[in-house]
C-alpha cells in the first residue's frame, strides 16, 4: 500500500470528483434507507462511503484512512474481512478490486459478508479487468452493468 500512502494527502484533489460521479450512479441504482448496512471495501479516503445510512469502510492504507472522516473505518484487507457471514445488506467496492492482492479470495470474502446486494465498480483499463469480470460472473447474478467514463459498474446479487 506504499503507493496509496504516498499519494494519500493529494488523493481527494486528484480523484474525488471522478469517484463522486461513480457514487452518484451507484446511489441511483440501489435502494437504501437509513437502516441499510453498507460495507465499502477499499474505501480509501471515504469518497465511496458517502451513503446516507450505516457505512463501514475497510482499507489497507493507513495514509488514506487518516484522510477518511468517516468514523466507522478499519485498517484491514479485503482478503480477510473481519466480519461474520451476512453482516451487511450491501457490499460496495469502488475502483479497488484490481488492486487487491488475491482478487479471488477478496470476492469470496465480500460474497460471504454480504447478504444480497453487491456493487463492484471496476477500472476498465485495468490489466485484470477480464479476469475480474469472469470472477464476478462466476460468483454472482449480474442485474445490470453501467459503463461510465473509466469504470464498468456491476450491480449483482447472490445467485
Ligand atoms: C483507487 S483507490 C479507491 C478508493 C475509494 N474506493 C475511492 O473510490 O476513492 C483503491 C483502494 O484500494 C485499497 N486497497 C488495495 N488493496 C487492498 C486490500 N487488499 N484490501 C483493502 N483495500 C485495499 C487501496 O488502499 C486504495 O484505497
Amino acid at each position: 500500500m506504499e503507493y496509496y500512502d504516498l499519494i494519500a494527502k493529494g488523493y481527494d484533489e486528484l480523484h474525488k470528483e471522478e469517484q463522486l460521479n461513480k457514487l452518484d450512479i451507484i446511489k441511483n441504482h440501489i435502494n437504501i434507507n437509513k437502516n441499510t448496512r453498507i460495507l465499502d471495501v477499499g474505501c480509501g479516503t471515504g469518497v465511496s462511503s458517502y451513503f446516507d445510512c450505516f457505512v463501514v469502510g475497510i482499507d489497507l492504507s493507513i495514509g488514506l484512512l487518516k484522510q477518511n472522516r468517516n468514523s466507522k473505518k478499519l485498517l484491514g484487507a479485503a482478503e480477510t474481512l473481519p466480519f461474520k457471514d451476512d453482516s451487511f445488506d450491501c457490499v460496495v467496492s469502488v475502483t479497488s478490486i484490481h488492486n487487491f492482492e488475491d482478487i479471488q479470495k477478496s470476492i469470496k470474502e465480500m460474497k460471504r459478508v454480504g447478504k444480497n446486494k453487491f456493487v463492484f465498480s471496476v477500472l476498465k483499463r485495468a490489466d485484470k479487468f477480464n479476469f475480474i469480470e469472469e470472477l464476478i460472473t462466476k460468483n454472482f447474478k449480474i442485474g445490470n452493468v453501467i459503463e461510465e467514463n473509466k469504470d464498468a459498474i456491476f450491480f449483482c446479487q447472490k445467485p
